[in-house]
Parts: structure tokens; sequence; C-alpha cells
């Protein structure tokens, strides 16, 4: 009999759940990875939980070789007091990639919920699968996509990078496009503290608004768009070479507690797009 039980999310990823025995090792490494790589996300939900940041390394170092930050392995995102950057306040965070401002680009990101928020609260973790937006887009999307570049900056505790990144690329192994693109800040969605500056060349100024609301329909269209609602426990492993993701913004002082390590590829992918890093 299988050990766990397979549900399949929508409109992309796979959610695992246990069976009888709640030890995350009743699935092997080698299924996990090739389901993984199939599907692009993968939930583990009701196993046993990883209780510290040195239990979650642990788990993570079996995926890869994990990326390390001037403040470790492991990214609390919690609420801050008084946040100087968006990434620790209650706001949303715009579509991005994660290693888009450092030296390597990590392959995934493995997310775990500590403490979810009550339901109603918000903060669900969103993605967006840019594989299948780009197997479905409009000649016209794709030729306006095609032309348009990113030049991106953005100053943050950990650094100060400028990186160019034209908005259709290339999954560094496996050969597909997929679309590299940090959403630019839409105002109707709330306030966003110190957020990247964004200029996208290669286009006419009169086409910039029709490549942002074209890509915006795109990456939230119910075909391409997944939103995670944490429980406690939860983990979510998803692919950063293919998809974008973001965060929704969530009720102030919620008790939403997640932890993030990045796995690198074997071999590690240096950021082709940085053209500059402090
Ligand atoms: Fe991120």
């Amino acid at each position: 009999m299988q050990s766990y039980k397979i549900t399949r999310l929508k409109p992309f990823g796979i959610q695992l759940e246990p069976v009888n025995d709640t030890n995350l090792n009743v699935i092997p490494m080698e299924e996990l990875k090739h389901l993984f790589h199939c599907e692009g996300l993968v939930v583990l939900r009701g196993f046993d939980t990883l209780a510290t940041n040195e239990d979650l390394i642990a788990y993570s170092e079996q995926w890869g070789e994990v990326s390390v930050w001037p403040f470790g392995k492991v990214l609390e995102l919690i609420q801050h007091d008084e946040p100087n950057d968006h990434i620790f306040d209650n706001s949303y965070m715009p579509l991005h990639w994660d290693g888009m401002y450092r030296p390597q680009v990590p392959e995934c990101q493995i997310f775990q919920c500590v403490k979810a928020p009550n339901p109603g609260q918000g903060g669900r973790t969103t993605f967006s699968n840019t594989q299948r937006i780009l197997e479905q887009a409009s000649a016209e999307d794709l030729a306006l996509w095609r032309r348009a570049t990113g030049v991106y900056e953005r100053k943050m505790a950990f650094y100060n990078s400028r990186t160019i990144a034209p908005i259709i690329s290339e999954h560094p192994y496996k050969g597909y496009p997929v679309i590299r693109y940090n959403e630019p800040h839409f105002e109707e969605k709330g306030e966003l503290i110190n957020p990247p500056h964004m200029q996208f060349t290669g286009i006419e100024q009169h086409e910039v608004m029709q490549l942002h609301e074209s890509l915006r329909a795109a990456l939230y269209h119910t075909n391409n768009f997944y939103a995670h609602e944490w429980q406690n426990g939860d983990i979510v492993i998803n692919d950063n070479f293919s998809l974008l993701h973001g965060r929704e913004s969530f009720h102030s002082h919620s008790a939403r507690y997640i932890r993030r390590v990045q796995i690198l590829s074997n071999p590690p992918f240096d950021n082709p797009n940085l053209e500059s890093y402090q």
C-alpha cells in the first residue's frame, strides 16, 4: 500500500499527506524529487513537525546544497514591529523570483509554516507557473514580452543590487522558456515599504503599461496561479526556476510565522542577470 496520499492541486502542484506513518521519511527522497520536477510545486501536509531551524536545515540538506545568507540558512518570515522593508511587514509581496539580486539563483524554496494565520486573516503565499503561461500565450503577448527587459535595483539589509533580466528567459537546464519578472508595486494593493526601483527597456514608452497589464492578466489567470493557504506544519517546495512567487497581505500581528530555506541546483546556478552586488 502507498504510504502517502496524493491530491492534485488546482491549477498545478500536488499535495502529499500521510496514510498511517507521519514521519516525513516515508516518502522516498527520489520519489519526492521526481514529483517536484514533474509538478513544480509540492505541499506536504500532516507530517511530523520540524520543530527547530536545525531540524528544517537537516531535512532541507536532503534536497541539496542550502544557500547561505548573512543571517544563516533559514529566513524567518514574521512581521516586525517597525519593519524597514516590506519583506518583514504584513503587506503583500509582489511576484518575483528568489536570488534575482544575489550571486546564485536557487532552484527551489522550502517553506515551512510554524504558525498559520487564522482563517480569513490572509497571508497566502502566491505562485504563478510561467512555463504554463508561455505554452498558452497569444502571439501578440509573446512578441511584446520577447522584446522587453527589466532593470531592477533593490537596496535592503542583505544587499544593494542591480539586475537586468529579459522578461523571457530559459530554464537553466531544462530548455523550456520561463518568465523572469519582478512585478511592479500596484498601489491599489496597499503600501509597500522600500520597494525596488525598476524600469523596462526594449519597448516603446507607450507599450510599458500594456506590458504590465498583459503580464498581470497572465500571471494571475486561474489557469496559472495558485495561492497556498497555510496550515500549521505545512511544507511547500516550489520550483524557483519556473515559477514566480509572492505573498498576499495579512492582518497585522496575526500569528503568521513561516520559515524559508533555499536549495541550490547541482551545480549551483550563477546569476546571469546580476549587474552589481554589494
Ligand atoms: Fe521570495
